[in-house]
Formats: C-alpha cells, sequence, structure tokens
C-alpha cells in the first residue's frame, strides 16, 4: 500500500519505517529540513535501538522516502498518517491541537483524490469530528479514522511487530478491511484486531495510558507504606500481580513516571472529560500524586545525608525517564538534579545516551564519560534509570571509598548483600537493613 506519515518524531518515524519493512511503499515528510536532510543520509533523528539500520535497509530497498514536500507526499499517497505532536497547552491540562488541524487543513489543500486520514496522534474523544468539520466542503473524498499507536520508546519496534492489539476507530465500515489488510503481518501472528467507533478509539488510547500511570502510582504509593511498615515491595507486586484479573506488569515501584506520553495524556484525558462536566478524580490524584512524588524522593536523599548538602558530592547513574532512549522529558532528574545543586551540592552525572542539554546551564552540575569517573568520592549514588550497564557492578571496586552510600531508585541490587559489602544502601518500597 501507498502510505504518507506526516511528522518524523517518534510515531510517525518508527511506524512508517516499520510499515515499510512489511512491505509497503512509504514517504514520511516533515517541514524540518534539517531532520529529512539527516534522515535522506540514512541516519535516525532519534534514538531508538534498531531504527537506523531498519531506515538503511528500507531506504535502500526504495521501500521508505524522506521529504519536505508535503503536496507530493500526499497525492503520492492512499493512507495519509497523522503523527505531529499534541503537546499540553503552557499553564493548563489542555492539549494542543493546532498541529493536527494545520495539517488537516493542507491535506484539504492538496490532495486530488479519495484518501483514508488516519490519526495516530493521541488525540482527545471528539477530535475526529473537528477534523471532519474542517474537510467538510470535500467530506465525501475522506475517511477520517482514528488507529491510536502504543509504542514504548526504547522498544517500538518490537512492540510495533508483536503490538498486543491493534484498533481501528471508524464510523466508515469499509476502511477496516482496508487497515486489516495493511495490519496482516502482525495479525496473522495472533494479534488482536479491534475495531471501534472514532471515538472509541480515541478514548481507548487515552484510558489505557492513565490506567497504566494509575498502576505505577498505585503501587509507588504502596511502596511509601511498605518503607514505613517494614515489608518488601516486591513481595507486594508479586503476590497483587499473579491475580490474572491484576496483571504484573507496570507494577514496578521507583521514581515518579515520566516520558511523552503518560504526564501529557492523564492531564489532556482530565481536560477532556472536563469539557463534557465528568469529574475524573482518580486520574487527577494520580497526577498530584506523581508530581509530589520527586519531593519525596528528596527528602529521603536529606534523610540519608542530612539537612545540609553544601559541598556534597552526589552522583548520579542515568538521568533519562527510561532506558534506551535519550528522551528527558518529564524525566525525574530534570527536578531532582536543579534542586540538590540549589541546596549547594556537587552533582555529577553519567548517562550512557551522552550529555544532556537541559544541564548545561546548571552550576555545580557536570556530566562524566563514565561510571567510574562519575562515581569515584561520591557521597551518595543515585541509580536512577535501569540501564542494562547498572544493572551488575562491582561498587567496591569502581569506588575506594569506605563509607559508599547508594541510593537505588529503581531496586537493581539486594539489600542483603549490599550490607554484606558494608554499603549503606537505600532502595524503594523494601525495610531498611543498614
Ligand atoms: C508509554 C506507553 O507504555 C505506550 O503504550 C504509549 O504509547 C507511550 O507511552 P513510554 O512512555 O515509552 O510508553 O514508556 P513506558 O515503558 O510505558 O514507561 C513510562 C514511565 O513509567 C517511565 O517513567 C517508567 O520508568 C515508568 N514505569 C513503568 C514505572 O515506574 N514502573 C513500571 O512498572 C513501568
Amino acid at each position: 500500500m501507498k502510505l504518507c506519515m506526516i511528522g518524523t518524531g517518534y510515531v510517525g518515524l518508527v511506524s512508517g519505517t516499520c510499515f515499510a519493512d512489511i512491505g509497503n511503499e512509504v514517504v514520511c515528510v516533515d517541514k524540518d529540513e534539517k531532520k529529512i536532510k539527516k534522515l535522506n543520509q540514512g541516519s535516525s533523528p532519534i534514538y531508538e535501538p534498531g531504527l537506523d539500520e531498519l531506515i538503511k535497509k528500507n531506504f535502500l530497498a526504495k521501500r521508505l522516502r524522506f521529504t519536505t514536500n508535503l503536496k507530493d507526499a500526499i497525492n503520492s499517497s492512499d493512507i495519509i498518517f497523522i503523527c505531529v505532536g499534541t503537546p499540553t497547552k503552557k499553564g493548563s491540562l489542555k492539549v494542543d491541537l493546532s498541529f493536527v488541524f494545520k495539517c488537516t487543513k493542507d491535506i484539504l489543500r492538496f490532495s486530488k483524490k479519495k484518501k483514508i486520514i488516519v490519526t495516530k496522534s493521541t488525540v482527545p474523544v471528539g477530535t475526529g469530528d473537528e477534523i471532519e468539520k474542517i474537510l467538510k466542503k470535500r467530506k465525501k473524498n475522506f475517511s477520517i479514522i482514528s488507529n491510536p499507536e502504543f509504542l514504548r520508546e526504547g522498544e517500538a519496534i518490537r512492540d510495533f511487530r508483536y503490538p498486543d492489539r491493534i484498533v481501528i476507530g471508524s464510523n466508515d465500515k469499509n476502511v477496516f478491511k482496508i487497515m486489516k489488510k495493511l495490519y496482516l503481518p502482525s495479525i496473522n501472528k495472533g494479534t488482536k484486531f479491534i475495531t471501534t467507533t472514532r471515538r472509541g478509539a480515541e478514548l481507548i488510547k487515552y484510558a489505557s495510558n492513565a490506567f497504566l500511570a494509575t498502576k505505577i502510582t498505585f503501587i509507588n504509593e504502596v511502596a511509601n507504606l511498605c518503607e514505613k511498615s517494614g515489608v518488601n515491595i516486591e513481595d507486594v507486586s508479586l503476590g497483587m500481580g499473579s491475580d490474572n484479573r491484576i496483571g504484573s506488569r507496570f507494577l514496578r515501584a521507583g521514581p515518579a513516571y515520566g516520558g511523552s506520553c503518560f504526564p501529557k495524556d492523564t492531564k489532556g484525558l482530565v481536560s477532556a472529560a472536563d469539557k463534557y462536566k465528568i469529574n475524573l478524580s482518580v486520574v487527577k490524584s494520580v497526577i498530584k500524586s506523581n508530581q509530589e512524588r520527586v519531593n519525596l524522593l528528596t527528602q529521603r536523599i536529606h534523610k540519608i545525608l542530612g539537612s545540609n548538602l553544601k559541598n556534597k558530592k552526589i552522583s548520579f547513574l542515568g538521568v533519562t525517564f527510561k532506558p534506551n532512549t535519550d528522551d528527558m522529558r518529564d524525566s525525574t532528574s530534570l527536578k531532582m538534579i536543579p534542586y540538590l545543586c540549589k541546596k549547594g551540592a556537587k552533582v555529577n552525572y553519567y548517562d550512557p545516551s551522552g550529555e544532556k542539554k537541559e544541564f548545561k546551564k546548571i552550576k555545580n552540575c557536570k556530566y562524566t564519560k563514565n561510571i567510574k569517573s562519575n562515581c569515584s568520592g561520591a557521597d551518595l549514588i543515585v541509580l536512577l534509570t535501569e540501564w542494562d550497564e547498572f544493572k551488575s557492578l562491582d561498587f567496591k571496586k569502581i569506588v575506594k571509598n569506605g563509607k559508599l552510600k547508594i541510593y537505588d531508585l529503581r531496586n537493581l541490587y539486594s539489600a542483603e548483600e549490599m550490607k554484606k559489602n558494608k554499603i549503606k544502601y537505600f532502595s524503594v518500597g523494601r525495610p531498611n537493613i543498614n
């Protein structure tokens, strides 16, 4: 099939490349000339394991091309995927849909033949209806459908190939057959193909992300209780998750959830519900609890190092919101590091995805190129992101410091082992055995 992806951000680029890899002819279009130039030279502007290779392979096979020429891209395709950003409006919970609507107007202006328009961007319930209103002059020429993506950063290619489900929302039933054909390689491997109304699909995406955010926040709050009551959160997660009705995934306690989706989508859902005068009180509490979590974790650092942090050397292992990505959006580090530096601490950080522009201007914050130089002489090591290379470190060898203290926000290590090695070890939701 001939596909056009508008927007070469995370969603558009990964989906476009993977669609090409299963035999479609895909054109990815973006107004950012630098990005398109980079892509045409065969390198990905985003960090995603395996993506560079897949782009090169499909580019060389001439199934995948990149352009800034929207008119040409639209007219050479039958299905147009809207993959532009839907950020939160500054100072509110509302979703900024201006990029989606701009894109719709462009499609109306440029397209000559009948097209299927698919919103892949996460949009509030009813957005497809708004798109339809913009296209009303030539409504018959378009089918507007919703096909939300559920790709996780760092695991996006695998998630595209083996999704749990594919959701297609359309008020025009004829489109289901075409979309089923497009996704046949995954459906043949056993993926559920769910069809619903357009509004239904839009809401499935928001409700899914808000539910996952709720699950994480719930276990994080139970972890707080575990710390006080001397229980191990991992026992609780295992015990709860073994109930099939609950499920074991997304029950890992840790820092506040972050990334490009959960913080934005929980807010977007609350604001969409407000429009219908529905109070989503649970989701509102989740947003609040997650925002407050950073304070709770910094208070813990004070407990470990004392109230005066002046000249204390704190070393972070990992600063991205999760491993296998360079994405810093809503990472706990963005609040934690500036706070600690303001209190006079000297912060070093190492992250496998490299130095971060977000910390360049912060006084007392320094990027180091490897684990050893990052941690040497530290008063406290904060393990924030669970990159593989942090999972089996021999801290005694890395840091020749008798008073070594570690705050492991991902529970990667055994408290008992640490005690045996005479390391003061603090983690999340476990009894303190120091
Ligand atoms: C998420 C959704 O999973 C995906 O379906 C959607 O399309 C985009 O948003 P992503 O943001 O890439 O994906 O990461 P995810 O792996 O879901 O993690 C999100 C946040 O939750 C991270 O901060 C992660 O550390 C945290 N998390 C996740 C936990 O704290 N505990 C868990 O058990 C799982």
